[in-house]
């Protein structure tokens, strides 16, 4: 008998996540100095965790020998005085893919419906065709989630609707009067999740705690991969209504978050000024990037996050093009935008090679369009 018929039937139809590709993988792949490499794929902070952060990480590991507390006690204290909520209102996760996919354990089964944007992060999707659920796609407006199209898509099956605002992988947000307006027209069967992992490099995060306190349906997730630097550690949060949270808290792993991610999480909440460096570099940076994008004449997406969708051609080959250089920006096919990339904004010198880079793959792909397909494999590169 094959392993595979074994398998409840979603995990042979489940579709596989294609992650950002890591630096040693691309180092290994090409045959290039890892150290070289420039990896603007996944939206992560480039300029690294808090220092402070680094410093309770590190003295952490002497107590490696220990099991974690699986409560995150400290950090959802930490967390309730940053937004002041209770302790009870914050379940944390082994990043916020983990408390996705714990949405699905407490919510999803065969029949029922999960609205979404499309396109809008993947792992919604992911997480409802494993419970067996049907995911609803409503199509993005403006690049924007069309929140009355979405709306219109809710139905006596609808068990979670899931907004990303700002959403990945364009960028674009919703405003917060129009979220309040979104969830509080939401009928008492549905979970509205709203996934706020690029909140923190908005000027003014709308503040939906209001809502959660009058008892509606809500949950926030947010994370410490993006502005707080912390991705290789995954943790992330969900705040709601204690009642929500205890029903994520039963279907959690005993010791979901390891130690050194909970005091790293800790020292990163408060340096505050750190983070709000990183956001100002940001904004900056992209800035200066969509200024190099226009006069390049490429097209993109106006981002309130720290990346940008831009329309390059050929994004697979736009792709392997700058990867050859050394930088790893990621694809949109798997999104159903082959003609885009997304492209992480970084530090300033790792602004100016991806400018650099995009402005070399133009000049070839502009040949290669004068002198018939193929022309650029033909390994003639230009130096920019
Ligand atoms: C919109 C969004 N939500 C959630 C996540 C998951 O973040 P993590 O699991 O690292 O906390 C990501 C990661 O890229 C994201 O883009």
């Amino acid at each position: 008998m094959r392993i595979e018929s074994l398998a409840r039937p979603s995990v042979l139809s489940q579709p596989v996540y294609q992650p950002g590709k890591p630096i040693d993988y691309v180092a290994r792949e090409l045959g290039l100095d890892p150290a070289g490499i420039i990896k603007l794929a996944s939206n992560e902070n480039t300029f690294g965790p808090s220092p402070r952060a680094i410093e309770a990480a590190t003295k952490a590991l002497s107590q490696g020998a220990l099991y974690p507390d699986g409560g995150c006690y400290e950090l959802r204290r930490r967390l309730a005085s940053f937004h002041g909520l209770g302790p009870d209102q914050f379940v944390v996760g082994n990043g916020s893919n983990e408390l996705i996919e714990l949405l699905g354990h407490v919510f999803l089964g065969p029949g029922d419906e999960v609205v979404m944007a499309t396109p809008a992060f993947v792992v919604y999707k992911l997480v409802t065709l494993l419970f067996g659920a049907k995911p609803v796609e409503v199509p993005l407006r403006d690049w924007t989630h069309d929140l009355p199209a979405m709306a219109a898509a809710v139905t006596s099956r609808t068990k979670l609707v899931c907004v990303c605002s700002p959403n990945n992988p364009t960028g674009t947000a919703n405003s917060g009067e129009e979220l309040e307006a979104f969830i509080r027209a939401m009928p008492d069967h549905v979970v509205v999740v709203i996934d706020e992992a690029y909140a923190e490099y908005l000027e003014n995060p709308p503040d939906l705690k209001p809502i959660i306190r009058e008892g509606k349906h809500l949950i926030c997730l947010r994370t410490f991969s993006k502005i707080y630097g912390l991705a290789a550690l995954r943790v992330g949060y969900g705040y709601a209504s204690p009642e929500l949270c205890a029903l994520l808290e039963r279907v959690r792993q005993p010791f979901n978050v390891n130690a050194i991610a909970q005091v790293a999480a800790l020292a990163a909440l408060d340096d505050g000024d750190f983070a709000e460096r990183c956001r100002r570099a940001n904004a900056e940076g992209m800035a200066a990037v969509e200024l190099a994008l226009s006069g390049l004449g490429i097209e993109f997406v106006r981002s309130k996050a720290n990346f940008l969708l831009s329309k390059v051609g050929d994004g697979d080959t736009c792709f392997s093009r700058m990867q050859q250089i050394g930088i790893i920006i990621r694809p949109m096919a798997s999104y159903g935008l082959n003609d885009w990339v997304r492209i992480t904004i970084g530090e300033a010198k790792a602004n100016g090679a991806l400018v650099e880079g995009l402005r070399a793959w133009f000049w070839t792909a502009s040949i290669a369009a004068k002198e018939g397909p193929n022309r650029w494999r033909q390994g003639d590169r230009p130096s920019g």
